[in-house]
């Protein structure tokens, strides 16, 4: 069998017990033999400031960009504010993508997940970081879509899914993302 696809996880919240961190850890669970998942932090970037790109460039971003930069592909495991995306994750995205001409994001196959504990499955986020994606040359896997609402009962004390069904379609999601990453990683 081949290597692994090494997917940068990105996850848009600071918040020690997120939902969205548990889902990053239920996914890894869930055996998809062609990825492996990894968390790349994103809560200690300096908010992105081009004064600093010009100057003593943070060692946070450098540790961000390499590690992003290593990667074959990148999930958004994101929440909802304001339906849009955090700040912390519109950051990270920002100091991803600078320089300028050296951008970690472009051609880099992606994938994003938004959850909320509420019913409506954070479409709002989903879709504004959509938008930076586009600009940022990421081919993005459109279906099958994941907005996931009711995140509050979501999981087992231990992160696995507490439904089949949710596990199902997540096993089916990872399944076609590595799918797209295979047909739109660059060699
Ligand atoms: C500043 C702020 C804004 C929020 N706005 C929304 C929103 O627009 N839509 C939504 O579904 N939930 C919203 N929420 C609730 C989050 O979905 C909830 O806090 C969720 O648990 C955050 O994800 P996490 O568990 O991964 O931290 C907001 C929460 C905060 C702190």
């Amino acid at each position: 069998m081949s290597t692994p696809y090494r997917v940068a996880v990105i996850v848009g919240s600071l918040r020690k017990a997120a939902y969205t961190r548990r889902l990053a850890h239920a996914l890894a669970g869930l055996g998809e033999s062609r990825i492996t998942l990894g968390i790349v932090e994103i809560g200690d970037l300096p908010l992105y400031d081009q004064d600093l790109d010009e100057g003593v460039v943070p060692a946070a971003w450098t540790r961000f960009r390499a590690e992003m930069k290593a990667a074959d592909a990148v999930l958004f495991i994101t929440p909802e504010h304001n339906r849009s995306v955090p700040a912390a994750l519109k950051n990270a995205v920002d100091v991803g993508s600078r320089p300028y001409g050296a951008s970690v994001w472009a051609g880099k196959p992606a994938a994003i997940i938004s959850l909320t504990p509420g019913s409506l499955g954070a479409f709002g986020a989903n879709h504004h970081l959509r938008q930076s994606l586009v600009f940022l040359d990421m081919p993005t896997l459109q279906q099958p879509e994941a907005y996931l609402g009711g995140a509050g009962s979501m999981f087992t004390e231990t992160d696995g899914f507490a439904d089949p069904k949710t596990a199902g379609f997540m096993t089916t999601y990872l399944s076609r993302f590595a799918d797209w990453i295979a047909k739109t990683a660059k060699a």
